[in-house]
């Protein structure tokens, strides 16, 4: 037996047992002719404590940091206790000890603030994954995964695997393909989501499925992607999207309970995708403060049935004026920024990742005074009442950007987070969920004067917009007008549940007819050779007996990182990739053997 007790289990109460342990040598400390060896293990760390008599053995064979080592003594009281430890009350006595295994010396410090960069942690991930830090990561990962698949059983829903080697389900990402050595010039793709097969399953009749699987999309990555990720995939039949929103809302509620000990029995709100965009400037808003947005200018075809008060900032300002777009944020507190701060708020902006050409700013002085960075163009009267518009108080600072649509909303909303942020308005330990339904069914894609699909290209229309979809023919004939094509306003039966401001799942009710996936397909320029081709399979599976059926998938790395703090998903991750899609312990991607390409009828044509 190579141990009786781990290194984080003696007590007290444990004094004067025999015990071995075995672990990992954090720190050697000699006190004159003492020794003291902090042992870890995934458990804890217990002191080990070596007297005279053991001197020469250590002497000859002396354990540094990271050694295996398996140590038997007697547990006592330790006379200089450590309150900050589980077992920091005691410490053993050894009486014999063997090392089982050395180390070299490791790269970087094996401890929560870590003398080790990103990259170098990277390349030695399994001495990384020693670290505390880490390791709290990967248990949260896997109290979600254990809090998930007890609350889905429960709820009758069955684990069904599906393939990694499959034809291309395109769900808007780039595939990562897989050379085929039996069928020379042809290619595997692997899954960017089940979909596909998780509807078959339906049709199949296993009404509630789910997964917790792995995703591979080959797109750019951020903080919060990775070419292979992980789903809660799932999956019902009979249900319409409440049965959904509910279902889920329970799963979500069930992890918050299962692993943080958190109840939240509120009701999650539902905000509609264009109010959404209307109030935050985001279609996965954080709501946990407020800064709503004062749209004091926007275009009337995006925003239908708004009221326009762009009369409050006619003036003499060409920005104003040119702008299609004109949003404002009124931060609390704010109004005694330096210029030194206002300026650099200007810069933030002006970043190419935001890429807005200015800042402008009203500070609403507590003293009932208004100054402003535009008050060459506008007089006290205008700026108070713009304030008003923004709802600022006394003491608030109105932040205004002024620029096209798009780009704008982008804008005042990421500085609406950024101001949350500094005013540490983003916590960590507050969750606060959020439904946001009705999205666009369609996006316009310029380029290609053709239809895509918002969510993907199962998702239904809402019931009383099936027949718009139907009755109209998808093609676009004027593409400056394409806002003015029935197709534009549609709406998908589709949702996306937002934690914390991160789109943490999303899912739709499907299309199971014939006619109407033919549509879509249709829509998206999909001629029938085509769609025959690629989704020939689902095509022919509607027309034995598809029920009506709807699900969602949850980025469960995205999950876990929210509810452990965080917002990258690396973290939580045992073996994940860098920014450029490389791991860099493994060294992948990397060259294969000449042989390799000869058995694939593969030859390399690299352009550079
Ligand atoms: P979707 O593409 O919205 O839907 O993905 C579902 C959730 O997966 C997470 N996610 C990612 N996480 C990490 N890295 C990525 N590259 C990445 N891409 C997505 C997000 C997202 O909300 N088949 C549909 C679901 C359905 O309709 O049922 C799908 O995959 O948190």
């Amino acid at each position: 037996m190579y141990r009786t007790h781990t290194c984080g289990e003696l007590r007290l109460s444990d004094k004067n047992k025999e015990v071995t342990l075995a672990g990992w040598v954090q720190t050697v400390r000699k006190f004159g002719s003492i020794t003291f060896i902090d042992l870890r293990d995934r458990y804890g760390i217990t002191q080990l404590l070596f007297s005279e008599n053991l001197n020469e053995q250590l002497e000859a064979n002396p354990p540094g940091r990271e050694f295996v080592l398996q140590a038997t003594g007697i547990v006592n009281e330790r006379s200089n206790k450590n309150a900050n430890i589980p077992t920091g009350e005691i410490e053993i006595n050894i009486s014999k000890f063997t090392i089982l295994n050395k180390s070299a010396l490791p790269p970087f410090t094996i401890q929560d603030d870590t003398d080790g960069g990103d990259d170098l942690r990277m390349k030695y991930r399994y001495l990384d994954l020693r670290r505390n830090a880490v390791k709290k990561n990967l248990e949260l990962r896997y109290l979600v995964n254990r809090s998930t698949r007890n609350y889905l059983h429960e709820n009758n829903f069955m684990d069904i695997e599906t393939p990694f080697l499959i034809k291309s389900t395109p769900e808007g990402a780039r595939d990562f393909v897989v050379p085929s050595r039996m069928n020379p010039g042809q290619f595997y793709a692997l899954p960017q989501s089940p979909q596909t097969f998780k509807q078959l399953l339906m049709v199949s009749g296993y009404d509630r499925y789910y997964q917790i699987v792995k995703c591979f999309r080959d797109e750019d990555l951020r903080a919060d992607r990775q070419p292979e990720f992980t789903q809660i995939d799932c999956e019902m039949a009979f249900v319409e999207q409440e049965d959904i929103i509910s279902m889920f809302e329970g799963l979500v509620k069930r992890i918050f309970k299962d692993v943080k000990g958190v109840d939240y029995t509120e009701a999650v709100q539902h905000m509609t995708w264009e109010d959404a965009m209307w109030t935050y400037g985001n279609d996965k808003p954080d709501i946990r403060f407020g800064m709503q947005l004062c749209n004091l200018k926007f275009p009337a075809h995006s925003f239908t049935g708004k009221t326009d008060i762009s009369s409050l900032i006619n003036g003499e300002f060409a920005v104003f004026n040119d702008a299609e777009t004109v949003v404002a944020i009124a931060v609390p507190g704010c109004s005694d920024y330096s210029r030194k701060q206002t300026d650099e708020l200007t810069e933030w902006v002006k970043r190419p990742q935001i890429g807005m050409k200015g800042l402008a700013f009203i500070k609403c002085n507590n003293d009932g005074t208004y100054k402003s960075s535009i008050d060459k163009f506008f007089t006290e009267d205008k700026l108070k009442a713009i304030a008003g518009a923004a709802a600022a108080k006394p003491g608030d600072l109105v932040l205004i950007v002024a620029g096209a649509e798009e780009r704008t909303r982008k804008a005042i909303s990421a500085l609406r987070m950024e101001m949350a942020e500094r005013l540490g308005l983003r916590k960590a330990d507050e969750f606060k969920l959020l439904w946001v339904i009705d999205f666009p069914l369609f996006e316009y894609d310029e380029e290609g004067n053709r239809w895509v699909a918002r969510h993907h290209p199962f998702t239904a229309p809402k019931p009383n917009h099936i027949d718009i979809m139907i009755s109209n023919d998808p093609v676009i004939k004027d593409a400056s007008k394409y806002l003015e094509h029935p197709y534009a306003g549609i709406k998908a039966n589709a949702y996306d549940l937002v934690l914390n401001g991160n789109e943490v799942g999303g899912g739709s009710i499907r299309i199971y007819q014939r006619e109407l996936q033919e549509k879509m397909f249709a829509a998206l320029g999909m001629d029938e050779t085509e769609q025959q081709h690629k989704f020939g399979f689902l095509l022919g599976a509607f027309e034995y007996g598809a029920p009506p059926h709807g699900g969602l998938a949850f980025g469960f790395d995205r999950l876990c990182a929210i509810i452990g703090g965080s917002e990258s998903i690396r973290d939580f991750i045992a073996f994940p990739k860098n920014n450029s899609g490389r791991d860099v312990m493994l060294d992948a991607p990397s060259t294969i053997d000449e042989k390799q390409f000869d058995e694939l009828q593969i030859k390399l044509n690299m352009k550079s």
